[in-house]
């Protein structure tokens, strides 16, 4: 029997809910990697992870609807669920995932989704301080679905221990509110940010990218490395207790400025707890330092908005 062969496609909650039922007879620890699929290196680092950390590891795959608003990608978001499985299936040599969660919308969703908030019906989860700021002033109704669907996959798959990425970091600290204010019995992981050899993070929008503008696109992380470098230069070379945020901002934001085609749509310095803006940066507290950027479509006069970020210490 191949490592793949033992993979199984579940597609409804009840065959979700059986799968888990064995493991907790078994008295087996359950690693869950949510993903909305179009996998790459990322993805699989999270789940090696899991791999590593439990005796069973499930991915779910599932474009949300609802942390998409009207005018944005649902439409467009790249879904490529053969290669996506293929990679489940042949990527991880040593131990294999057990199972893939694959749900319809209406199995999510059983009162349907539209994407209009106003007209929603049913329940809906917020998490209130964490979702405004940064990512939630262009996207108010992101993180009330990101929160919604995680919350239900939670509920379904009910993991010992469940994965995110740092390069949503954000996401990360609105999920650890929702499952602390919840009181949801799981394990939040947060994984390293995995890169392009060019420095990009990688990410499932940047399919949208040409070749010419992937490599540009490289710029993001440098420049967020001159903010970083220009903060430990001042901590450690010129003995200050804290960096003003605002200079680490110019850094950033003066690198990313020499593309005449990127669109700065924000460069934050953040408390890595609460996300509120910080005036100063102290070693031991640290910050998020985070931007989001449009760049040029290929084939298209649309800008598609990448994200990234790097952590003060
Ligand atoms: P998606 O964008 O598919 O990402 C799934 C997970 O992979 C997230 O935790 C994300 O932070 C992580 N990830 C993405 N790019 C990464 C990279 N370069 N390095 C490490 N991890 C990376 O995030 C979502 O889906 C959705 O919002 C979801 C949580 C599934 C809810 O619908």
């Amino acid at each position: 029997m191949t490592s793949s062969s033992k993979i199984q496609i579940l597609r409804t909650v009840q065959q979700v809910r059986q799968w888990r039922h064995q493991s907790l007879i078994n008295n087996q620890s359950v690693g869950f990697v949510p993903t909305m699929g179009a996998l790459h290196q990322g993805h699989c680092s999270l789940v090696a992870q899991s791999l590593k950390e439990n005796d069973k590891t499930i991915v779910s795959i599932f474009v949300n609807p609802s942390q998409f608003a009207p005018h944005e990608d649902l439409n467009n978001y790249p879904r490529t669920l053969d290669r996506d499985l293929e990679i489940l299936s042949n990527q991880f040599k040593n131990k294999s995932i057990d199972a893939i969660f694959v749900p319809k919308i209406s199995e999510m969703y059983p009162n349907g989704i539209v994407l209009e908030v106003d007209k929603q019906r049913g329940t809906f989860v917020t998490v209130h301080g964490s979702s405004e700021q940064l990512e939630g002033v262009t996207r108010p109704q992101f993180f009330r679905g990101v929160a919604t669907i995680v919350t239900k996959l939670l509920n379904i798959v009910q993991p010992t221990r469940v994965y995110f990425g740092q390069k949503d970091a954000q996401q990360c600290v609105v999920i650890k509110n929702l499952v602390k204010d919840l009181i949801i019995p799981t394990e939040v992981r947060v994984m390293p940010t995995l890169r392009e050899s060019n420095g990009l993070a990688m990410s499932s929008r940047n399919e949208y990218l040409s070749k010419e503008i992937k490599d540009k696109s490289s710029i993001i992380y440098k420049a967020l490395c001159n903010g970083e470098n220009y903060y430990n230069d001042k901590i450690i070379n010129h003995n200050q207790n804290s960096v003003d945020s605002k200079k680490i901002i110019k850094e950033i934001y003066d690198l990313i400025k020499q593309e005449p085609d990127f669109d700065i749509e924000y460069i934050a310095v953040s408390h890595p707890e609460t996300l509120e803006d910080l005036d100063q940066v102290t070693p031991g507290l640290g910050a998020i330092v985070s931007c989001a950027v449009k760049v040029p479509k290929e084939n298209s006069n649309e800008k598609a908005r990448l994200i990234d970020n790097i952590i003060l210490q």
